[in-house]
């Protein structure tokens, strides 16, 4: 029978809706376990609100984890929990594509990949995790493409539209440090347009959205985890929700370097700060990754496709001088490019000063049509913030701090579980250590569906196996001492503008000393100082007190979180006594892997003190001569 969509009575924006749920609507909507003689520890006896599986974060990784849920064991209740809109986080804002080998005909393999990914990570890769990632990378695109990723296509398929003669297949591209082209991609809007798709499918699968709700605490009484306190944002509640599996997929932490990044203002840490906390391990703290073209004004993205389809970098002479720095030229590994173009700023051949100061892309050479079809998105960026379109005009660009390598201690890639029980994590919140110190571009979006899914699956698998909930009292006295926390500062009798101008110190502070290129004289600095602007924003009162959307309250809880993973950073990076990938220290120039092949963990006691162990990497396959010295 034909049916019409007025007849329907059906509209996208109802159907989005009846996605969104309230923390009161956990027990409407049949997640609350209130058979409570199944409750290992007697019942949730104070009826707290419950869930099977809570995902924390709506990327990429939450929501392939919660739809993994939901396939996997139609039985158990899952529910994402974010701070926004679902649709709007960092995966949305990835732009040149999603690795994957596709084809094989052009002498691409998995291995192949999985070497360029632990060659590009200066060796601090784990081995083992990056075959199986580059194994699952693969397939994952023809399951983005199937859910509907609307790819850029080739006219026949395949890699350059030549070798699988299958029409219509997804583009594929180079990025840096791959030796094939295998990043496949929707124009250089790709990470907005997969997570849509992501989005669309977590609905259609049924995922329920608590939306404008904060992560501020993980419970995890005597290592198991039994739940969360989140903030509702809107009405200033604060509870706590049981759950039996948790996925942390809150993203990184790079939004510390305040002044100069590409991530949205969102990316503060909370999952990592929050299982810090709650006695995780902090994974390679050091290893930010500098994206080499952030454009001049701010550092927002401007797509390493951008090489990818041939643009040149220019210094003020006039030069490619790439060809000064690496064989593979614009498109050697991030690290590598990015200290290049700040090596140029340094001895005077780029454009302007501090902050501002620039090198040239340019793309023209490449032709308006070609412009318009693969990068219409940095197009519109440059226009946007330098008045500049790339058409007609190079574009001024200088790294910008991008990418967390580093993230919360994964004991195992398989499920991406940690060390507390029934608490899982998975896209850039968590450190398997498939990136190591530099993240080729493209594996980021394919980290997040592949290990999203990964801890997904692992985490239904561990819920269907809970007899109940815990008993929640820790959950819920951890509630009360930050209800208590809130009165407390949300008093009304904080000074308007002081939160924000402390953000922009630590940003300052980061950039200046732990940026491209670091000293242990900068790093002891930093750390002196990180300790003051830790005890200035002890004493931070918030100017507004009502609790109903009360921004001004998540922007310190935000802080404060930013902080805390800042000094985990900086200690990291103090005791790193060489140089790999990201982490560069002109007074320690070359890779150390005698003393530092080993990942940096931080942990903290609960009188809040951070101690820095290392933890060995696993060498299975591939020989570490590969690179050249830093
Ligand atoms: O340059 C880019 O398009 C960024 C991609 C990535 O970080 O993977």
């Amino acid at each position: 029978m034909e049916r019409k969509m007025s007849e329907s009575n059906f509209n996208r924006r109802d159907f989005l809706k009846s996605a969104c749920i309230s923390v009161g609507a956990l027990s409407l909507s049949g997640c609350v376990d209130t058979d409570k003689s199944k409750s290992a520890d007697g019942g949730n006896e104070g009826g707290l609100p419950s869930v099977d599986v809570l995902v924390i974060g709506s990327g990429g990784a939450g929501l392939r984890a919660a739809v993994a849920v939901r396939k996997s064991n139609p039985n158990l209740s899952v529910v994402v929990a974010t701070k926004m809109m679902p649709s709007r986080n960092a995966t949305c804002m990835a732009e040149g594509g999603i690795n994957g080998v596709t084809s094989f005909s052009g002498g691409d393999s998995y291995k192949l990949h999985a070497y360029d990914t632990v060659k590009g990570g200066a060796y601090l890769v784990d081995q083992d995790a990056a075959i199986k990632f580059c194994e699952l990378a693969g397939p994952t695109i023809a399951e983005m493409d199937y859910i509907g990723t609307l790819f850029s296509r080739n006219a026949s398929g395949g890699v350059d539209g030549k070798e699988s003669g299958v029409p219509g297949g997804v583009a594929q591209r180079f990025m840096g440090g791959a030796s094939k082209k295998r990043c496949n991609y929707s124009a250089d809007k790709t990470g907005h347009i997969l997570m849509h798709a992501c989005f669309d499918d977590a609905v259609s699968n049924g995922v329920k959205f608590l939306i404008d709700h904060e992560l501020l605490e993980i419970s995890a009484p005597e290592g198991k985890c039994e739940g969360v306190v989140l903030r509702n944002i809107q009405t200033g509640d604060f509870y706590p929700v049981l759950c039996k599996a948790l996925v942390i997929a809150t993203g990184g932490y790079t939004r510390m370097f305040y002044n100069r990044t590409s991530v949205p203002y969102i990316a503060t840490g909370d999952g990592i700060a929050a299982a810090l906390r709650a006695g995780l391990g902090f994974s390679d703290p050091e290893m930010v990754q500098f994206h080499p073209t952030g454009i001049k004004s701010g550092g927002a993205l401007i797509t390493e496709a951008a090489r990818g389809e041939g643009g040149y970098l220019l210094n003020n002479k006039g030069e490619r001088f790439m060809k000064n720095y690496h064989e593979k030229m614009e498109l050697a590994p991030r690290d590598v490019v990015a200290r290049a173009i700040e090596t140029e700023i340094r001895e005077g051949r780029g454009y302007g000063e501090g902050l501002g100061a620039y090198v040239l892309l340019d793309v023209r050479h490449l032709g308006k049509d070609k412009i318009l079809k693969a990068l219409p998105k940095i197009r519109h960026t440059a226009i946007l913030f330098e008045g500049i379109d790339l058409i007609e005009e190079p574009i001024p660009i200088r790294p910008t701090a991008h990418y967390s390598m580093g993230g919360i201690e994964v004991t195992k890639f398989d499920d991406m579980s940690t060390k507390i029980s029934g608490l899982y994590t998975a896209g850039e919140a968590s450190c398997i250590s498939i990136h190591g110190a530099n993240r080729l571009g493209g594996n980021s979006l394919t980290d997040a569906v592949v290990t999203g899914k990964l801890a997904g699956l692992g985490a239904a698998d561990y819920a269907a196996k809970q007899s109940g909930f815990g008993d929640g009292k820790r959950a819920s006295e951890l509630a009360q001492k930050w209800q208590a926390k809130f009165k407390q500062i949300a008093n009304g009798s904080g000074k308007a503008n002081e939160m924000y101008e402390l953000r922009e110190e630590l940003g300052a502070q980061l950039w200046d000393n732990m940026g491209i290129f670091r000293t242990g004289e900068k790093l002891d600095l930093l750390s002196q100082n990180l300790e003051g602007i830790k005890a200035r924003y002890d004493e931070l009162h918030v100017a507004d007190a009502n609790p109903v959307m009360n921004t001004a309250f998540t922007d310190y809880v935000e802080l404060g979180n930013l902080i805390l993973l800042a000094r985990c950073a900086c200690l990291a990076a103090q005791k790193r006594l060489e140089s790999r990938g990201a982490h560069t220290r002109e007074d320690y120039p070359k890779r150390d892997d005698k003393n530092f092949l080993k990942h940096s963990i931080v942990t903290m006691n609960d009188a809040g003190e951070l101690s820095l162990g290392y933890k060995e990497v696993v060498v299975t396959e591939f020989s570490l001569d590969g690179r050249k010295p830093q």
